[in-house]
């Protein structure tokens, strides 16, 4: 949930350790601070707010010093202010930390006891109050360290500077991810590859309960007070990878990419010449599978429940989805041999993790789709069938959602054909369909007028709700969950067919409807919905393809044609403009697109 860096270097820190921040800015925004070592001294600029707030800061008070470490909070144990904006510190060491210390209070009680002044309300300043009282106890940093995880209970990556040893920083992890960077004579720690990507391509990355001592020239990985060896791998990113190009926010840059993100994920599991899927090898046959439960959390989810209409329509095969959060705890019986799927971008959500470990306990195998194939969902599972989606820094998720798509599409496809519910023939249409799609989502990229208009509309709104029906209705929740969190105007999703149930009863002139409506197998029944809003004095905005407008689009307070495409493909399209129109009226507002008020990109706590 923060982002975290460190730094043992040969040159001044403090521009690096920021321009780091800057890249882990979409794991939380709520305050930021550096800290580095001056003679000696562990010396730190904090502020409250963005890190523009901390830049002006040390525009005013600049920071020297050659080994540093940074941090970027989502606040959870203690309020957004600049006591509790990490680097938290004692004269001794100042430690910056992701996750959760559940065990804070009661090490709190002991080290108040002992005479210790806390000074700010976290739970991060245990670990460094701690670790001061190790050190006061004549214990090496190493010493400290080892002793102090000993005493942590929750989840938590941390990185440690010492006052007095411009040489070391020490860094651990248990639950929450932390990687090594390999330099020229400098060494780094950061919450991920995408932070350390403009001074090193050469990581490692740290497994669960491993500590490190960084040096230089060296880190020695640790964990059950043994030394490890950690695989050192280059990554692919670069710096460039991870900018905002021409676009003004990383969301449009996001979208922007749709095409290049399912195409890319195409490429690894179509065989276009053969007109079929060509599935990655799975450590079981899906003739085999009694069931699938798919568990994910928030714009994942609701692919997760699109693919549970692909796997039962296309491979008969019985599909339970549910949230992490939901999932985690409901105890739910799950039969032998069957399969659990975890869909995450990141792969470090800690809900779909937590459901993920679940599953494993009731005997499942565990099949991983995930966006970053270093997280611990990756480790975690029997198989990853990874989305090629590249990083996505806006805190909104956008190609991860239409990548996970294809994944659950040619996965439903595959498990169809091994299941013998498929034809030959039907799935060469699909893969047909599949193979156009880039082309498709590009046509739909290219109509940003037709919808800034229609976001204008809706910007003005106080509530807004979205209709689908099938697989439609997923991609009506997922509009209403994108303009909740980026324009903060009050959205809901329902299936078409339950309008008449309740929600019927919001409909009034000033309330936009946003009809989620392919030209497919129930598109009569959508239809009727529409007739049942503008015959009350809504205002239906219609989102369908050339038949679908023919039908209604007269009586609609605006609409969007989109191209046509297979029914099945239809929810990748859709996607589409349910986020671009949330990202127009979010602009038409002028809230803050890439960093939404209260958010953070990786949910890694409860
Ligand atoms: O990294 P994950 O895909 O596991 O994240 C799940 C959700 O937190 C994420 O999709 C969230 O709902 C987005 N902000 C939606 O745009």
């Amino acid at each position: 949930m923060c982002g975290i860096i460190g730094i043992v270097g040969i040159n001044p820190v403090t521009p690096r350790l920021v321009e780091g921040l800057r890249r882990l800015e979409y794991r939380g925004y709520d305050s930021s601070g550096v800290a580095t070592l001056i003679n000696g001294h562990i010396d730190r600029r904090r502020a409250e707010g963005k890190l523009t707030n901390l830049e002006a800061r040390l525009g005013l008070e600049p920071l020297a010093g050659t080994t540093g470490i940074a941090h970027t909070r989502w606040a959870t144990h203690g309020g957004v202010s600049e006591r509790n904006a990490h680097p938290i510190a004692t004269d001794r060491v100042a430690v910056v930390h992701n996750g959760i210390i559940e065990n804070h209070r009661e090490l709190k009680a002991e080290l108040v006891a002992e005479g210790r002044r806390f000074d700010s309300d976290t739970d991060t300043e245990a670990v460094a109050q701690l670790l001061t009282s190790f050190l006061e106890r004549q214990m090496s940093p190493e010493e400290a360290m080892a002793a102090t995880m000993a005493r942590l209970k929750g989840a938590f990556a941390l990185v440690c500077l010492f006052a007095g040893r411009h040489d070391l920083l020490i860094g651990a992890r248990r639950n929450c991810p932390l990687a090594v960077g390999y330099g020229e004579g400098e060494m780094y720690l950061g919450s991920d590859a995408l932070a350390l990507a403009p001074l090193t391509r050469r990581i490692a990355y740290l497994e669960e309960d491993d500590w490190v001592v960084l040096r230089h020239d060296e880190a020695r990985v640790f964990n059950a007070g043994k030394p490890v060896t950690r695989e050192i791998k280059t990554t692919a990113l670069s710096g460039a990878m991870i900018g905002k190009g021409n676009h003004r926010h990383f969301m449009l840059k996001e979208m922007h990419e749709h095409p290049e993100a399912v195409s890319a994920t195409l490429r690894s599991y179509l065989d276009p010449a053969a007109r079929a899927v060509s599935p990655p090898s799975l450590p079981f046959d899906w003739k085999d599978v009694p069931r699938l439960t798919i568990t994910a959390c928030g714009t994942a989810y609701y692919a997760a429940q699109i693919g549970k209409y692909w796997f039962e329509r296309l491979a008969r095969l019985p599909v339970e989805t549910d949230i992490g959060s939901e999932f985690r705890y409901r105890e739910a019986p799950m039969p032998a041999g069957g399969v659990c799927m975890a869909v995450s971008q990141s792969g470090e959500t800690a809900d779909t993790l937590a459901a993920l470990r679940y599953a494993r306990s009731q005997g499942q195998t565990i099949l991983s789709i995930v966006n970053v194939k270093e997280s611990a969902m990756a480790r975690e599972s029997d198989v990853i069938v990874p989305t090629h989606a590249g990083p996505e820094i806006s805190v909104a998720s956008t190609k991860a959602f239409t990548a996970q798509l294809v994944v659950l599409l040619t996965l439903a496809i595959s498990a169809g054909r091994a299941r013998g519910t498929l034809s030959a023939a039907r799935e060469a249409e699909l893969v047909d369909a599949l193979i156009e799609l880039p082309s498709r989502l590009a046509e739909v990229l290219g109509s940003h007028e037709a919808i800034v208009a229609i976001a204008n509309k809706v910007a003005e709104a106080r509530d807004v709700l979205y209709l689908g029906r099938g697989t439609s209705y997923p991609i009506a929740l997922e509009g209403a969950l994108k303009l909740k969190e980026l324009s903060y105007i009050h959205a809901e999703g329902y299936p078409a067919g339950e309008l008449k149930h309740g929600p019927i009863a919001l409909i009034a002139e000033d309330v936009p409807v946003v009809f989620v409506a392919p030209t497919d197998e129930l598109a009569d029944k959508i239809a009727s919905a529409f007739e049942q809003v503008h015959a009350r004095g809504g205002k239906p905005i219609l989102f369908s393809d050339a038949a679908g407008i023919a039908r209604l689009g007269s009586k609609a307070f605006a609409s969007l044609c989109l191209p046509d495409v297979d029914p099945m493909v239809a929810p990748i399209l859709y996607a589409v403009p349910v986020q671009m129109l949330a990202y127009y009226a979010a602009l038409a507002k002028g809230t803050d697109i890439d960093q939404p008020r209260n958010l953070a990109k990786s949910v890694v706590v409860e």
